[in-house]
């Protein structure tokens, strides 16, 4: 166990610093203290809510086609078809979802099809897919989940 001597301005440098690498998916390691770990905690179990909603919207609603890829669909496991649209961004990922894609690759109708799905819902699913899409030992050059 190291010792911290910092002051406490410092430590709440650390908490942010801290919130910080962990909102950016940091892979890194982490040595906190007891209290920087729980109000990490914290934090995570809210986005651990997020992204279990997520996965089940994404599994009723748009895993037919993002899990197969039979018809040329981009798989979630498959991270290349996915880099050049995670590097737009969420934002722009999110209101393509809602609106249905008539791409090159093929037609996603909107909302995978679900119209009683919300803007809400459709933004959930596309955090849990970011998650996937950029799990830490795989690749780390592409956007992280941020709540
Ligand atoms: C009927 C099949 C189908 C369903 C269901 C479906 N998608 Fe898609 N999706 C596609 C296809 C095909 C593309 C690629 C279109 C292209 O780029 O040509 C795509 C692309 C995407 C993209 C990439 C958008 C971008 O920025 O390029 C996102 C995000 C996405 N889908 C999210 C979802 C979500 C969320 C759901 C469930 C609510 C869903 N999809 C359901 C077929 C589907």
């Amino acid at each position: 166990m190291i010792q911290h001597n910092f002051s406490k301005p410092w430590k709440h440098i650390q908490h942010l610093v801290l919130a910080v690498l962990l909102f950016l998916g940091a892979c890194s390691t982490q040595n906190q203290s007891d209290n920087e770990s729980a109000s990490i905690t914290a934090k995570e179990s809210a986005l651990n809510l997020k992204l279990a909603a997520g996965k089940t919207l994404y599994e009723s609603n748009c895993a037919a086609c993002h899990d197969s890829g039979s018809s040329g669909d981009p798989k979630l496991s498959n991270k290349e078809a996915w880099i050049g649209r995670m590097a737009e961004g969420k934002e722009v990922m999110t209101k393509k979802a809602i609106a249905g894609i008539d791409g090159k690759i093929g037609m996603m109708p909107p909302r995978g099809g679900n119209t009683s799905l919300t803007d809400e819902d459709v933004k959930t699913v596309i955090l849990y897919m970011t998650s996937q899409i950029n799990r830490c030992e795989e690749n780390t050059s592409v956007e992280s989940p941020v709540l």
